[in-house]
């Protein structure tokens, strides 16, 4: 085929104006029905509230209003069951439908589009189609939470490092550092709740893009289409794809998070951390080394962030030079999109199934949370409370004794006292009780600290706010 190959025939939607059919190579540029055949329900749901309007107005007959409702009706039943044959030379979802429509009812089928466009059709539809994908992602999220939380109940008193730097920092709970997880997903189902409040307003009734002369009552659309209202400019209507952009900007975010813990699991399950296994569900092995586990399905999260990513980025570029108003160059704003979205929808099943499995090794955890002097911040505390140093002075007091501790190759509940008191005369033996990670952690009782005590309340403020 070349691209000079022409289809005979004019097109049947605006073979008025043009005497000759496209190019082979214009009809597979231009065909986008592989992509938004995906919003059939919607563009069913919206020429039926369309229709009843228009027959509610008086715009249409009755007749034509009960024919058309009914046409409809099959239409969705035939995609359903799968005897639908969609066809590239239609163009798009809206004359797939409405192609069969005629089909099915006759010249009736021809008054649907009375008062829209395709330019205001498209834009319910995407929108109807972004509100149903945040209602899915939402109930997903909510269920990665329940697996995470549960988990974090299990966990409250389990010690385990915290880093910063990657660098033991300070002991923390394992229960903490999960909990921390359930925040960044309650603020990723917020974002998605602002931008479903912000994306239900109805385009319906921009038309192409100036509003239409017939009497149309776009708050009936609305209403049926459960929008909060229509639209306040047309032109704003049918050329605004922020909606789009704010749900893949959310998505986005949610899956940064989801890829920062995937790094953590990654982390956490080589034998050089050892603090938690995933199970043979989540991991795989080597095809010539036996002793293999890799977790693939961590590491595919971490890797997926990027496709998520970079939808967000190919939507912003395709719209950022756009005048007003549509510009086919927007039909480029579906296919990554829908892909973000199941893909996200799959990394949160993923993580949720290996939150669930992962076994924790306690002692491994534990261990490592008395590495690399993570009570020192205690015991510098303890000199500003017990012995009444400056903070400042306790720091530099501490940071000599850690010195001692590290020439020694010993903790620093292994020091002898005599070896602390020649730092500052002022240390005495109460000093052991700050030293060991249990009591650290125990003491870390302040709002949102890592105390177990607080770790269960805030397990049960999650569970009352989010699941
Ligand atoms: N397939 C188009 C899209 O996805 C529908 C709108 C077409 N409008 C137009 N004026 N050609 O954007």
């Amino acid at each position: 085929m070349t691209a000079k190959t022409k289809t005979a025939k004019s097109n049947p939607l605006w073979g008025g104006r043009f005497s000759g059919g496209a190019a082979d190579v214009m009809t597979r540029i231009n065909a986008s029905i592989d992509v938004d055949r995906k919003l059939y329900a919607q563009d069913i749901a919206g020429s039926k509230a369309h229709a009843a309007m228009l027959a509610k107005q008086k715009i249409l007959s009755p007749r034509d209003g009960k024919a058309i409702q009914r046409g409809l009706d099959r239409v969705l039943k035939e995609i359903e069951s799968g005897r639908f044959a969609f066809k590239t030379a239609l163009e798009d979802i809206h004359m797939n439908v409405e192609a069969r429509l005629a089909a099915l009812i006759g010249p009736a089928a021809g008054r649907l589009h009375t008062a829209r466009s395709r330019n205001d059709q498209i834009a319910t539809d995407f929108r109807l189609w972004v509100r149903d994908a945040i209602d899915r992602l939402d109930g997903r999220m909510r269920d990665f939470q329940r697996a995470l939380i549960a988990k974090a109940e299990l966990h409250a008193a389990t010690v385990m490092p915290g880093f910063t730097h990657l660098q033991p920092a300070q002991p923390v709970t394992f229960g903490h550092h999960l909990l921390a997880y359930v925040e960044m997903i309650g603020r990723d189902r917020g974002r998605l709740a602002d931008c479903r409040r912000r994306l239900n307003e109805s385009p319906l009734g921009a038309a192409a893009l100036a509003g239409t002369s017939f009497p149309i009552d776009p708050k009936a659309t609305a209403r049926a289409l459960g929008f909060a209202q229509p639209c306040a400019n047309s032109l704003d209507a049918v050329s605004a794809r922020d909606f789009a952009l704010e749900f893949l900007a959310a998505l986005a975010i949610g899956s940064v998070h989801l890829s920062r813990l995937a790094e953590e699991l990654v982390i956490w399950t080589t034998p050089q951390f050892r603090f938690v296994a995933l199970s043979d569900a989540y991991t795989t092995g080597s095809s010539i080394m036996p002793q293999k586990r890799n977790p693939d399905a961590a590491e595919l999260v971490r890797g997926k962030a990027g496709r998520v990513i970079g939808a967000l980025v190919g939507l912003a570029v395709v719209m950022k030079g756009l005048p007003l108003t549509y510009a086919k160059d927007m039909q480029e704003d579906k296919e990554k999109l829908f892909d973000a979205a199941d893909t996200l929808d799959l990394c949160l099943a993923a993580m949720t199934g290996m939150i669930d499995d992962l076994t924790v090794n306690e002692s491994a955890m534990r261990g490592a949370a008395g590495e690399g002097y993570t009570t020192a911040t205690d015991l510098a505390d303890w000199l500003v409370r017990a012995a009444g140093l400056p903070f400042r002075e306790a720091h530099h007091a501490t940071g000599r004794i850690v010195r001692l501790a590290e020439a020694r190759g010993c903790r620093l509940e292994q020091l002898p006292l005599a070896a602390m008191r020649a730092v500052d005369k002022r240390i005495d033996k109460r000093v052991y009780s700050v030293l060991g990670v249990d009591r650290s952690v125990a003491s870390r009782v302040s709002h949102g600290g890592t105390a177990p005590a607080q770790v269960r309340r805030a397990v049960k403020a999650a569970k009352a706010r989010y699941l």
